[in-house]
């Protein structure tokens, strides 16, 4: 009778460890590169792969973060930083900031990009225009060669409460997203709702549409009600992609 074999692992196991390990590199890289010892005010952005560039600046060590001041892009990162032991500081007493390092949902050819997938896209893109240097960090799902074209519900849209359906109208019958949706919590509890008490629109649109994303995020930003839009044109100075043999893309 032959031996009985170990069963194999769940492909997903394997699959997120190989993804987590991409976003790490991604992060490394990009922090060994762009946080230097005279950078002395960060932004630290939102999501899964930030975890590792916090996580990469304590590993410099305490005499160097001593004399900085890290500034959140919302609720998960501002708990970084205090677990963490960082200093926390905030862009109303920091307008300027050396470099802010984030996550991305896809990056184009352009440096272009989608964000929002946290809710975090309103701070996320103040911290992003009060940085000298801002950068992106993601695995190599993110590497897109045009914007929508990846696994992303749509382009994230920050719309006052009052105002949702009369966004998702305009979105839908004007815009030409007709499966824009609002962004329910888990379990339909409710609609999300950002960490500016704002509710979130999922707006997908045609390739050809988000082959120019400036032009709709203008469009989008026009409509009454938006606070702000996930499309964040020609604001990244660089990108960073763990790919799953272990190299660095980076564009
Ligand atoms: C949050 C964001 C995130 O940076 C973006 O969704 C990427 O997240 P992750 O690193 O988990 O893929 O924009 O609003």
């Amino acid at each position: 009778m032959p031996a009985p074999t170990e069963p194999a692992p769940p492909p997903t196991i394997s699959k997120l460890s190989a993804i987590e390990q991409s976003k790490r590199l991604a992060a490394y890289t990009a922090v060994d590169k762009h946080i230097l010892p005279e950078h002395k005010v960060i932004g630290i952005g939102s999501g899964s792969t930030v975890p590792y560039v916090v996580e990469r600046i304590v590993s410099q060590g305490k005499e160097l973060n001593k004399d900085r001041v890290f500034i959140p892009t919302g609720f998960q990162s501002k708990e970084l930083i205090v677990i963490s032991n960082l200093n926390l500081g905030d862009v109303d007493q920091f307008p300027t900031i050396d470099v802010t390092i984030d996550g991305a949902d896809e990056v184009d050819l352009e440096l272009n990009c989608i964000k929002g997938g946290g809710a975090c896209h309103l701070r996320e893109k103040v911290l992003a225009e009060a940085a000298k240097t801002f950068i992106l960090v993601a695995d190599y799902r993110k590497n897109v060669d045009y914007l929508g074209t990846n696994f992303t519900p749509g382009v994230p849209i920050e719309v006052v409460p009052f105002a949702y359906a009369k966004v998702l109208q305009n979105l839908h019958h004007v815009l030409g997203s007709p499966n824009a949706t609002l962004r329910m919590a888990k379990m339909k509890a409710g609609p999300v709702v950002s960490d500016n008490g704002n509710f979130i629109i999922d707006a997908p649109f045609s390739t050809d549409i988000m082959k120019d994303p400036y032009t709709i995020m203008a469009r989008i930003k026009m409509l009454t009600g938006v606070v702000e839009v996930g499309l964040f044109c020609h604001m990244a100075q660089a990108a960073y992609f763990g790919n799953q043999d272990g190299s660095v893309t980076v564009k």
